[in-house]
Order: structure tokens, then C-alpha cells, then sequence
């Protein structure tokens, strides 16, 4: 079967997708990431790309006078690669109703926290000021709402007395860079079949 031609969008490190490109790269996986995109010029992830065999570029937002501007150039990029489908992974700009229409079911997000909790920023330290016993991440399609779209897959973890912010985000990252590849496949098959 043809695999589908996914990009990543970062902002930063990039582990996220380091683990979908390795993923991608086992013959039998139904997509496979032929672009990294970062916002940020210097993101550490662009490199990680490349070093994996992957184009990647950056489309600095800063260097546009509008949001739209930037969406209009990230969104030609995309569509100049032939890509079919897109994962943001940790890029941390919000995308408009705009850009995100023209991606119905085709851009996917990861987030981590227990989705439709805590949306937005800072959800571990959230999680724990709430006293919840449950954390972990979701995957999900991007709409216009923020964090708002359908769930794919999401991963939980229990939350100990002796968590911080920082513990949970460490424990949590492995589970992300495992829960999103397998979404990725989820919905990579759905647009095969
Ligand atoms: C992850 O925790 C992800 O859930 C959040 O940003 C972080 C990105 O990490 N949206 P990385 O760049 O994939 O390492």
C-alpha cells in the first residue's frame, strides 16, 4: 500500500517526532514523514530531522506581517511537498479556522494532558493543583477550537504525592512518543482505505 506523505510541524527539541519518523520508517507503517517544518529558525529538532534522511526547513512566523501571511506560506510549503497529511509536535503557534479548514481530518496534534482537560498551557502543574490522580496525553484532530478536537488515542498515567510539574512531564514524554505514532497509523490507514 502507498504510504501517505506526512509533515511534522515543531517549534522546538523535537522527540515527538524523531519518534513518528522512526516509526514511519519501518517499511509496513501506512505514512511516512517526508517534511519537518519549524516556526523557530534554530529549533533543535531541524537537525534531528535531517540527521534521519528528512527535508526540513524552517518558516519563521516572525519573518511574516500577519498570521495569515505565515499560514499562507506554511500551508503552500505543504501543499508544493504533496503532503497529505499533517502532525504538530509541540509547535506552539495556534493555528487559525483559516489553515486549519483547509487540514479538516488531515492535522493532527499532540497534547499532554487528559483532553478535554486542561487545554491550553501548563498542564501538569494544573493537573496537580487540581488534586487528580490521572494524567497523561492526547492525541487528537486539530479543529478551530484550541485543543478542542476529536481524541484518537489518548495514555494515562497515575499521579504520585511526591509529583512536580517536572516528573510528570519527564514520565509523560516517553508515553507521547509512543501513543503518537500509533495514532498516526490509526488515521494514516483510515485515509488508505
Ligand atoms: C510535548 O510534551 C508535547 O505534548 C507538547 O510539547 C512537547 C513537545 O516535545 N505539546 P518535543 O518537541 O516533541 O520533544
Amino acid at each position: 500500500m502507498r504510504k501517505i506523505r506526512t509533515a511534522v510541524l515543531i517549534s522546538g527539541r523535537g522527540s515527538n517526532m524523531v519518534a513518528l519518523t522512526k516509526a514511519a520508517q519501518d517499511k509496513d507503517f501506512p505514512a511516512e514523514i517526508t517534511l519537518v517544518i519549524s516556526n523557530i529558525p534554530d529549533a533543535a529538532g531541524l537537525e534531528k530531522a535531517k540527521s534521519l534522511g528528512v527535508e526540513a526547513l524552517a518558516i519563521d512566523h516572525q519573518a511574516f506581517p500577519s498570521r495569515k501571511k505565515f499560514e499562507a506560506a506554511l500551508h503552500a510549503t505543504l501543499k508544493d511537498a504533496q503532503i497529505e497529511l499533517v502532525c504538530c509536535a509541540g509547535f506552539m503557534r495556534v493555528l487559525t479556522p483559516w489553515f486549519v479548514n483547509r487540514w479538516e481530518n488531515r492535522l493532527l496534534n499532540i497534547h499532554p494532558s487528559l483532553l478535554p482537560k486542561y487545554k491550553g498551557l501548563n498542564t501538569h502543574q494544573r493537573a496537580l493543583n487540581a488534586g487528580d490522580d490521572m494524567h497523561g496525553c492526547t492525541v487528537h484532530y486539530v479543529t478551530a477550537e484550541l485543543d478542542g478536537g476529536e481524541t484518537i488515542l489518548q495514555h494515562e498515567i497515575n499521579i504520585y504525592d511526591d509529583d512536580t510539574a517536572e516528573s510528570l512531564a519527564y514520565r509523560l514524554l516517553p508515553l507521547e512518543q509512543s501513543v503518537y505514532p500509533k495514532a498516526l497509523k490509526k488515521v494514516a490507514k483510515r485515509i488508505q482505505s
